[in-house]
């Protein structure tokens, strides 16, 4: 075992739900990302820092911070039972809606099996990044650990998140992303939804979800629409969460993006778009459109990351 080297691996940050995909689509973005660093210790216990340079610091108990869950997870399964000395430098700040506490438990996992040897595939460590993400979000649903985790555009069964696949991605798919300077708790955002639905809601909701997949499957962006991308069921609540939803996605839309969503359960907005040109002035147009409210925010035009978490020096 390994226990002078330090290992770090980094993982994407990703937008869920895509509209209508509540906990079962979800993409990885290259905009922003979080890295952790393991140094396995003889002493059989856990250490979280933050690094001070990240965009964030979270809580450092081991059993309620997502990487060091997930760092745990890998190491039970692998038999190891030292320590370890965990680093987080967040990246992408938590309560934003791109998949933040996501990021730290796949580039916890990712780091712990390099430090133990490298044994365990990527695929093998999707229930140690869930158990991680769990303990914030508080369901595994693996719409961000799983796109975060393996890179591209994924479906994922909510039930069983071991079930996804990875949809192909169209070449002229663009995103304009914007983070509204608004903190939502994603278990906040979850507990505010029903529980029931009524059934032709819910049958449009699938013909959306269908349509959707179906448009990004067959490589179209031109037949990803905004009724596709609409969700009747989850982003209206959610949209009282974010005073500015409305004006975002009105700017997005008449600036030429083909559908525009919360990312996740916000507050992060994400538009498509057909060309980079119109990702880069559609992010503009949604950032303008947010400032009218008095609220601060971040944009990027960005793409699908198809390689999601990797090994870093
Ligand atoms: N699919 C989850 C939700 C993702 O919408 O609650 C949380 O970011």
């Amino acid at each position: 075992m390994d226990k002078k080297t330090v290992f770090s691996a980094k993982a994407p940050a990703s937008i869920s739900n895509l509209g209508p995909g509540f906990d079962c689509l979800g993409l990885a973005l290259h905009g922003w990302h979080d890295t952790v660093r393991v140094k396995l210790t003889d002493a059989p216990d856990y250490q979280v820092t933050f690094n001070p340079a990240g965009a964030w610091s979270g809580p450092t108990n081991p059993k309620a911070n997502t990487a060091s869950v997930s760092v745990m997870h890998v190491a039970e399964v692998s038999g190891y039972e030292g320590g370890a000395h965990i680093e987080i430098h967040k990246g992408i700040h938590a309560g934003s809606g791109l998949g933040s506490s996501a990021a730290s438990a796949v580039a916890g996992a990712l780091a712990m099996n390099l430090a133990l040897g490298g044994r365990l595939a990527k695929h093998d460590l999707i229930d140690s990044c869930l158990a991680g993400e769990s303990v914030v979000s508080g369901a595994k649903h693996g719409d961000n650990v799983i796109p975060s985790l393996m890179g591209g555009i994924v479906l994922v069964e909510p039930g069983n998140p071991l079930v996804f696949r990875r949809i192909a991605v169209p070449g002229n798919l663009h995103l304009a992303v914007i983070l509204p300077s608004i903190e939502v708790l994603t278990h906040q955002a979850r507990s505010i939804l029903p529980h029931h639905v009524d059934l032709h809601v819910a049958s449009v909701w699938a013909s959306r979800l269908g349509q959707l997949v179906d448009a990004i499957h067959s490589e179209d962006v031109s037949r990803i629409g905004h009724l596709v991308m609409s969700d009747e069921i989850v982003e209206p609540i959610r949209a009282t969460l974010l005073a500015p939803y409305h004006d975002i996605k009105m700017a997005a839309l008449s600036g030429g993006a083909k559908g525009c969503a919360l990312s996740g359960s916000g507050p992060a907005m994400f538009a498509v778009c057909d060309s980079a040109q119109i990702a880069s002035d559609v992010a503009t147009r949604m950032q303008l459109a947010c400032s009218k409210h008095g609220i601060k925010s971040l944009i990027r035009s960005d793409s699908v990351n198809q390689t999601g978490a990797t090994k870093t020096d």
